[in-house]
């Protein structure tokens, strides 16, 4: 019996001597190296990320099975990247962690196969799958192995896009094609300091465009946040990385045939904000900060903004009304008056075909002048970029709910949400001005004769503004054509829209079959 036991034991030994060996990964020296970085290792991100107790690695004892360049001496248990499942929040998530100790993170043959098995798996299950990436690239010495096996992630990327969520987070190299994996996926999480992301790095740049920059200059997290708009949010370090990902994931469902996670709280849903009547300034052309309605809207004034710094004249995020996730796409007059231009609009359309993918209704506040004119504008493309947004508004099905609270003037009324793109419910304040134009130029154009034949040109194009704004500069005449559903005092303005996403909580509306749609890209 006891020689029984021996042998037994002696087998689990060897086990745990090997997943000893794959949980140091490149040894102490290089974690060491990683610290230093101020970067923690991959194991400490998950543990950090995860559930305590919930984290369940597999494939921890594979390895490469490559003899090139040297590399039968240098075998690495995990082969450089930690996979499993687990739970955030109590709920299931599969993930992949790169770890940098072991070969630079560079990815190859195993490496790539350990993500694509959890992908598959996150796919069938339907549980999103959370990326954190700090690599080297593709590893050299397994050439086209590495290539062929980024390819075999991209893949599934695109095949996973609008069924499970992806969330990639950025904490170290990201260089070359590697970046496209998580480029497919819906959100980027970049770290200040220590990540940066490029397609050629700051050396083939100097030599081919003669540009000096830096990593950070090139690529950062700040330049991706604020000049790109490849990363959605940036992190301090990789403590706030790791709860971003927490709180984004909590507004958002396992996968496209679920719901969002509801979440009651104590903010009562009928709380009636008497500020929120003077929020609009009395002057049409006053920026105001639109920001301070959505958190004053939301429950517990809770708004996690998207994309905070980059096209600041649309603000978009996640919100809870009534314990409901919301996303919220508003415009912003305090950021060039909220002028719908080419970068506004693409962000705008990703997010609300983010949120259309995965059942999370919408909410619009719309204040805007119209879409930005200019050569700039015009020869970059605000055309088809326009209609991005457009588009995206006019394919989903969710529920669709707009609040005019100042202006919807333009192409851009029919374009946030307006009933004739199927919004559901559509209210305005009593400050909502709803026309073709704004009232100096309409008149300019309409009364061009009267005013150059007045005796007193200025005073007759103030008296002709005056009458334009008392027709069209409010709610009323939309009203009467039932283009809006209602005009609402601004304080009641919470209770009203989670009655009316009560409402629509079992709202049907399907588009014709097709393959896929056609948007103009
Ligand atoms: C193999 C790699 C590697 C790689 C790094 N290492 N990148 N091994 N393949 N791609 C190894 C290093 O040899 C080193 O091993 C260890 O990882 C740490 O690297 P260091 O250079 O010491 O670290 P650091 O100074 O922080 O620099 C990190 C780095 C640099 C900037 C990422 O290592 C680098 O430039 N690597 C090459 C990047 C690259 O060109 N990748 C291919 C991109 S093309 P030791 O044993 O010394 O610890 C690509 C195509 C994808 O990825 C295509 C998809 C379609």
């Amino acid at each position: 019996m006891d020689e029984n036991k021996n042998i037994i034991n002696e087998k689990i030994n060897r086990l745990h001597q090997l997943k000893k060996l794959s949980e140091i990964g490149g040894g102490d020296k290089r974690i060491e190296a990683q610290h230093k970085k101020h970067k923690l290792t991959a194991r400490e991100r998950i543990t950090l990320l995860l559930d305590e107790g919930s984290i369940n690695e597999i494939d921890a004892l594979a390895h490469h099975h490559s003899t090139s360049f040297g590399l039968d001496k240098e075998i690495y248990l995990g082969d450089g990247v930690l996979v499993g499942f687990g739970n955030i929040n109590n709920r299931k998530v599969m993930f992949y962690s790169q770890d940098f100790t072991v070969l630079g993170g560079s990815l190859a043959e195993q490496h790539g196969k350990k993500i694509c098995k959890i992908m598959d798996m996150a796919m069938k299950i339907g549980v999103p799958i959370v990326g954190l990436n700090d690599s080297g690239g593709a590893r050299v010495q397994e050439g086209v192995l590495s290539l062929g096996a980024y390819a075999d992630i991209f893949l599934r990327n695109t095949l996973a896009s609008g069924v499970v969520p992806q969330i990639s987070v950025i904490m170290g190299p990201c260089a070359g094609g590697a970046v496209y994996s998580p480029a497919i996926t819906d959100f980027i999480i970049m770290v200040k300091n220590t990540s940066y992301m490029f397609v050629t790095g700051p050396k083939v740049v100097k030599t081919v465009t003669h540009e000096e920059l830096s990593s950070e200059e090139l690529g950062g997290a700040e330049v991706h946040s604020s000049k790109s708009g490849v990363a959605h949010f940036t992190a301090e370090n990789d403590v706030e990385a790791m709860e971003i990902v927490k709180k984004l994931l909590s507004y958002i469902p396992q996968n496209n045939a679920e719901e969002p996670p509801f979440f009651p709280n104590d903010d009562p849903t009928d709380r009636i904000d008497e500020d929120m009547n003077y929020i609009i300034p009395a002057n049409p052309n006053q920026p105001y900060d639109i920001k301070e309605i959505v958190t004053k809207l939301a429950d517990n004034n809770d708004f996690l903004e998207v994309h905070k710094d980059y096209a600041e004249n649309i603000v978009v995020g996640f919100i809870r009304l009534g314990g409901r996730s919301v996303g919220v796409i508003a415009n912003q007059p305090a950021v060039l008056a909220g002028v719908l231009d080419i970068n506004a609009s693409k962000k705008a359309a990703r997010f609300v075909r983010f949120c259309d993918a995965f059942n999370i209704p919408l909410l619009v506040l719309e204040d805007v002048p119209g879409f930005m004119p200019g050569s700039d504008q015009e020869w970059n493309g605000i055309i088809t970029n326009g209609a991005k947004l457009l588009f995206a508004f006019a394919e989903a099905t969710v529920p669709k709910i707009t609040v005019i609270v100042r202006k919807a003037y333009g192409g851009a009324y029919d374009v946030m949400n307006s009933k004739h793109i199927r919004g559901d419910l559509n209210y305005a304040w009593p400050t909502a001005e709803i026309a073709v134009m704004g009232a100096k130029g309409a008149v300019e154009i309409i009364f061009k004769k009267e005013i150059e034949e007045a005796e007193d040109p200025i005073a007759k194009e103030q008296e002709l503004i005056y009458e334009y704004n008392e027709k069209f500069g409010n709610p009323y005449i939309a009203a009467s054509w039932g283009y809006i559903d209602d005009v609402i005092e601004p304080k009641h303005t919470r209770k009203i829209l989670i009655d009316a996403f009560n409402l629509l909580e079992n709202k049907v509306d399907k588009n014709p079959y097709k393959k896929h749609d056609n948007i103009p890209l």
